[in-house]
């Protein structure tokens, strides 16, 4: 990203690159809207889902991610899940996640809507956090939807029934489920009246999360960051190909976007 090396050269004719023609659009900018995904956590040490060593390249998706699969082995699935909360809880938010959370006081309007269930962007600071797919800090009842917070060991297997006659499940969207309505409900607004969306490391392949990156604000400036392409790379403004927390720190210390 030669454009951030301070020196001018060039002329005035030479098209600019896509860091620039982003930052320019977050400097005309009032409603900002990011869409992250597991890449972003990628460099906190968690593993993706699909890329290399990814979860689901290691592990059954229908086994532990879905309610059929919890309700034939529960304990399999709540140890899967104790071991991503002590990954979690050992992780500490890059400098992709803390890029984020700066940029937040920078706009009137910041909203991050993630897939990623690892409370990373809290944790750095982010305020404005819609987690589309749940969370890791609770519990909750399968039967009376008791909820109970989860420490970082997560829950004792022996302790999956409840009193109710339920079961204690992770506080996540498991394929087949929908998403908390309330949260997709303003993930929606946020999306449709952002003047600048970001794309960060998602495959963009998980409806209907996915579809906040491109369905639902036709006028906004879309621009991805992800070191590899995706389904929506033809359709985004700018692709910017590289790790979230080398390019995000680079798009906003600038001090290019601080909104007029
Ligand atoms: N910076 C930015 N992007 C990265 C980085 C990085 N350092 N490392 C990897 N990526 C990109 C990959 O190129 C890939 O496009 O992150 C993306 C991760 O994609 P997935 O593994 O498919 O994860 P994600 O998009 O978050 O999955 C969506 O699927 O399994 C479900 O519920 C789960 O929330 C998850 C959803």
């Amino acid at each position: 990203m030669a454009e951030t090396d301070g020196a001018c050269s060039g002329t005035l004719t030479e098209p600019l690159t896509p860091a620039a023609n982003l930052i320019v659009a977050l400097r005309g900018a009032k409603s900002v809207f990011v869409l992250t995904g597991s890449g972003i956590s990628a460099e906190s040490g968690l593993p993706t889902f699909r890329g290399v060593g990814g979860l689901w390249r290691t592990h059954r998706v229908e086994e532990l991610a879905s309610p059929e699969g919890f309700a034939s082995d529960p304990v399999l699935v709540w140890t899967w899940y104790n071991e991503r909360k002590a990954a979690h809880e050992a992780a500490q938010p890059n400098a992709g996640h803390l890029a984020l959370a700066q940029m937040e006081d920078a706009f009137d309007d910041f909203t991050i809507a993630t897939q990623n269930v690892d409370s990373l962007h809290l944790r750095a600071g982010s305020r404005n956090v819609l987690e589309l797919h749940g969370s890791l800090r609770e519990a909750r009842c399968t039967n009376c939807s008791a909820r109970r917070p989860l420490d970082a060991a997560g829950l004792p297997c022996q302790e999956i029934d409840h009193s109710c006659g339920g079961r204690w499940r992770p506080d996540i969207v498991w394929f087949g489920e929908s998403l908390p309505r309330d949260v997709w409900q303003k993930a929606q607004e946020a999306a449709a009246r952002a003047d600048v969306i970001l794309v960060v490391g998602t495959s963009a392949v998980v409806y209907p999360a996915a579809a906040l990156a491109t369905h639902y604000n036709a006028r906004a400036f879309v621009a991805e960051i992800n070191p590899q392409p995706t389904p929506i790379s033809s359709r985004v403004a700018c692709t910017l190909r590289g790790p979230a927390a080398e390019v995000l720190p680079r798009i906003y210390p600038s001090g290019a976007v601080v909104s007029e």
